[in-house]
């Protein structure tokens, strides 16, 4: 077999093996969906291109649309002819780059209207397009924390409004939670409250990158329990106390009487 045969041969079957084969092109963004941004930071949206060893990208276009709303109209933010390193957008703000096998959308200064749906299409050198989408929305602070009682299932719930990405934790008389107070459930939701009766104050701690805010749970004071320790302690020792004064006294009684009665006797013996 000659050898540029062979050679040919194996590359056909490498390019059958390729799962997109020849033209295929696929693009996805990178960032968790939705992505959530701080309002005055900056939007970055990562996408990775694919393609085929014959494939060449020929433009890149990112759009947005509000998310919801009647006018679903899109606005194109920038469209980068292929291979051009760095293209402005339609605002000072908007940057595209565009690399090797990715492209990246960077909206500087991000405010609430930028919220939304972002779309990104990549154009071959056959004029073929393929389309990614992401949800883009504003990082929230958290909002309204409550806690309610579950008294069947003795448990606290704890919870909070649209805050984006909320963290909960418990506090119990603002000590952390310990195994004779209860158990908080993996996503920090619900508190399992093991202490019977419950008594004292539980508060819900919901926090997440801009903040925090809390919710407490009063129940009935904590103090009976105390009393009753106290109690437990303070009635044997008294009961020692007094049953030792009347052995005490007892004791003394039947001594003196003894003596009494062997006064008696010597008398008796000189009389
Ligand atoms: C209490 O919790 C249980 C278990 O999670 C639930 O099925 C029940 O509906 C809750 N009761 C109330 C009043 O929320």
């Amino acid at each position: 077999m000659d050898l540029h045969y062979f050679l040919s041969w194996k590359v056909s079957l490498l390019l059958l093996l390729v799962p997109c084969g020849l033209q295929c092109m696929s693009v996805h963004i990178v960032n968790q969906e939705p992505v959530h941004v701080i309002p005055g930071q900056q939007l970055l949206l990562k996408a990775r291109i694919e393609h085929g060893p014959l494939e060449e990208v020929s433009s890149v276009t990112w759009e947005w649309e509000a998310e919801t709303g009647i006018t679903q109209e899109r606005v194109t933010l920038a469209t980068c002819p292929g291979r051009s390193l760095k293209c402005a957008g339609i605002r000072p703000n908007v940057h595209v780059n565009i690399g090797e096998q990715e492209t990246t959308l960077e909206i500087n200064g991000y405010n609430a209207a930028d919220g939304g749906l972002y779309t990104l299409t990549v154009t071959d050198h056959r004029g073929a397009k393929t389309s990614a989408q992401c949800i883009v929305r504003e990082y929230e602070e958290v909002h309204h924390v409550s806690v309610s009682i579950n008294v069947s299932h003795s448990t606290l719930v704890c919870g909070e409004a649209w805050g984006t990405d909320p963290h909960f934790s418990w506090l119990h008389e603002r000590a952390a939670i310990t195994n004779s107070v209860g158990r908080v459930s993996k996503d920090g939701i619900t508190l399992l409250v093991t202490k019977t009766p419950i008594c004292g104050h539980f508060t819900c701690m919901v926090s997440n990158k801009l903040g925090h805010s809390s919710a407490t749970y009063t129940a009935a004071p904590c103090e009976a329990e105390g009393r009753g320790t106290t109690a437990a302690v303070v009635c044997p020792i008294l009961l020692l106390l007094v049953g030792g004064v009347l052995a005490f006294v007892l004791w003394r009684r039947h001594r003196h009487s003894n003596r009494g009665e062997r006064l008696h006797e010597h008398l008796d013996d000189t009389i």
